[in-house]
């Protein structure tokens, strides 16, 4: 059988991720709050619960602005949604002002439906003996049907959750501790770099991939690199990154 070099090409050809561009974060973000809302739409129809895994820093906030809107503005109703965010900082009081429980609640649950008990947010007060509580986490994600849609930021180091380069594939909900520059990045929400905490709680790589559909947000010139190497880094670039490892 003779190949010819269009054909090799073909077979050979490397799938990249979907990549949408949009004119600016206000605009990308109303993109995927249509997404979001016609996912949430739908279920109600089927009266299903619609699971979305969500995410916390500033690449979501147009994101949660706009669902408020489309709620407030357009009766889109939450109460069939059930939430799952992907991390907090450990150990964090849930209404300190950096604790990624109270931010879901001034950015997105304060202002929608959504019943109080199906936002899931990790615990930052749990006993550090964390390993139940994680397994809890993820068997609570699978209970509701597994994440429909995976909402995510990405850091600059390309850390997504709080999985750090390096973090396995198979990762599941764990203690984690922060690489320096992540501490650095967010330094800006605490009131001196040591108050930063070394630890945090992330949902894994592992559970990222389950979710049947992931979009990973990244807005302006300074994300442009760390997308690039995500979406178009080389095969060992991508083993240590955990971005790429979505789907
Ligand atoms: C937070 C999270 C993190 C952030 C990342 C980017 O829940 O998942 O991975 O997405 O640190 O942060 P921002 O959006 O502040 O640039």
């Amino acid at each position: 059988m003779t190949i010819n070099h269009q054909e090799i090409e073909l077979i050979d050809s490397f799938e990249q991720i979907s990549v949408d561009i949009h004119p600016d974060a206000k605009e990308g973000s109303k993109a995927v709050a249509r997404e979001i809302a016609a996912l949430i739409r739908e279920k109600q129809a089927a009266k299903e619960p619609a699971v979305l895994g969500l995410a916390t820093g500033s690449t979501p906030k147009y994101l949660y602005a706009e669902l408020v809107r489309l709620h407030k503005e357009e009766g889109l109703s939450f109460k069939n949604v059930v939430t799952f965010n992907l991390d907090e900082y450990y150990p964090i009081e849930p209404d300190a002002l950096q604790s990624y429980n109270r931010f879901m609640k001034e950015h997105l649950f304060n202002h929608i439906d959504i019943p109080a008990e199906n936002c899931n947010v990790p615990d930052g007060t749990v006993p550090k003996e964390i390993k139940a509580y994680a397994e809890a986490y993820e068997r609570k994600i699978e209970a509701a049907g597994g994440i429909d849609i995976q909402i995510l930021g990405i850091g600059n180091n390309g850390h997504i959750g709080f999985n750090e380069p390096g973090s396995n594939v198979n990762s599941h909900t764990r203690l984690v501790t922060l690489d320096n520059s992540t501490r650095l990045a967010n330094a800006y929400e605490f009131s001196n770099m040591s108050q930063v905490p070394r630890l945090a709680i992330t949902t894994g790589i592992g559970t990222i991939m389950k979710a049947k559909k992931v979009i990973l947000l990244a807005w302006g010139q300074h994300k442009a690199k760390i997308v690039r190497r995500s979406v178009e880094g080389s095969s060992t670039d991508q083993a240590r990154l955990p971005a790429p490892a979505a789907p």
